[in-house]
């Protein structure tokens, strides 16, 4: 793999006049549990290692008639209702995966059935475990134009179903499961106040699966291959996260006009404990700011964090008026961040 030259990103100041807030929050397990000990019993691990390497020591699994809209819907169902905003009301449906359940209609669409969200609009966006963050600037675009009043982000993934269950180095690390964000134009100045996107295309091999797409399609000599799982330099990806992770952050605080020492907390994708604790010693400042949920749901992709999110604000963790920022990097290579103000 090779280093990405620069990391120029795309930044953006976002105008207070039309703001855009996360007005409503759901998240949504499945409810099967494999703990470390389960997984020492399908590939040569164990509990302690899983552990050490990567901090995680359960995560849901999808069942097999289960798939990312499934887990989308009660997570979005729940995000409304915290909204106070009615299905028929949404102008739009952002469907947040790589794991939709078929390549076309999107996720987002069958959603909008299923939820009734009959005015909406929907489409899927596909940035890996960085599509969430994308979802929302996004969203936040689309409200701060005048095209949405109200948008539901949905970041839902079923991993478990694409990677290969005989690869310790890969199968270990992720979970199933979906987060939702409903965002509507903020009342009281709260909101995303900036943001930044990023990929690195060249690094694209470091994490892929090859097979489905019109490159390689879907036949029997490419299940025979293997090509059909998803494949990982585990180290590479390390690597490159601890490098854009930082960066990302660092220039959507600027952006915001705010300092680190004004964040309250920093909710990241959650891919291994060890990269949180890289990036929070290379910005020098104390794990304890980013919000960790990897023990209990491993790595799920594009729900990872919302449903940190989630659980950050059920913790405690996140006030009115908090300064937060969310921040997510995977496959493409891509990462996003933004920062909000917390509050309707
Ligand atoms: N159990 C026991 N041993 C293992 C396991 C396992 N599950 N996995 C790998 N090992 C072994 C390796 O074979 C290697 O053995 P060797 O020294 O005899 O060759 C040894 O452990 C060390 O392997 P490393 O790859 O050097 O371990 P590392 O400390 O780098 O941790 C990990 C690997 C956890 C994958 C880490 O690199 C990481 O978290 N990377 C980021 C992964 C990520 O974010 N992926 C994105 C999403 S996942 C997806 O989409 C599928």
């Amino acid at each position: 793999m090779r280093e990405p030259k620069t990391l120029t990103m795309a930044t953006a100041q976002r105008p207070a006049a039309t703001r855009a807030a996360i007005v409503g929050l759901g998240m949504y397990v499945p409810s099967r549990v494999l703990t470390n000990d389960d997984l020492a019993k399908i590939v040569d691990t164990t509990d302690e290692w899983i552990v050490q390497r990567t901090g995680i020591r359960t995560r849901h699994i999808a069942e097999p008639d289960q798939a990312a809209s499934d887990l989308g819907v009660p997570a979005a169902l729940a995000a409304l209702r915290e909204a106070d905003v009615a299905p028929a009301d949404l102008d739009l449906i952002i469907g947040a995966t790589t794991t939709p359940d078929m390549i076309f209609p999107a996720m987002a669409c069958l959603i909008q059935d299923r939820i009734g969200a009959r005015r909406a609009g929907a489409f899927d966006l596909l940035a890996a475990c960085s599509s969430f963050v994308y979802g929302v600037i996004s969203a936040a675009d689309m409200i701060e134009s005048g095209v949405a009043e109200h948008v539901l982000v949905v970041g839902s993934d079923v991993l478990t179903k694409l990677v290969d269950w005989k690869d310790r180095t890969t199968c270990v690390l992720i979970g199933d499961g979906a987060g939702a964000a409903v965002l509507g134009p903020s009342r009281n100045g709260a909101g995303i106040l900036s943001s930044v996107v990023g990929s690195d295309g060249a690094a694209g091999d470091i994490l892929k699966l090859p097979a489905g797409g019109s490159r390689i399609p879907m036949t029997e000599q490419a299940i025979a291959a293997g090509l059909h799982r998803a494949r990982m330099d585990g180290q590479a990806v390390f690597k490159l996260a601890v490098r854009v992770v930082p960066d990302a952050i660092r220039q959507a605080v600027e952006r915001a006009g705010l300092t680190l020492d004004d964040i309250a907390v920093i909710v990241p994708h959650q891919a291994n404990q060890r990269i949180l604790e890289a990036v929070a010693k290379a910005m020098n400042l104390p794990i304890k700011r980013f919000i960790s949920t990897i023990e209990a749901y491993g790595n799920t992709s594009a729900a990872s964090v919302p449903i940190s999110l989630w659980e950050a604000r059920r913790a405690g963790r996140i006030r009115d008026g908090d300064h937060i920022v969310l921040v997510a990097f995977g496959g493409g290579f891509t990462w996003a961040a933004c920062v909000l103000t917390w509050g309707r």
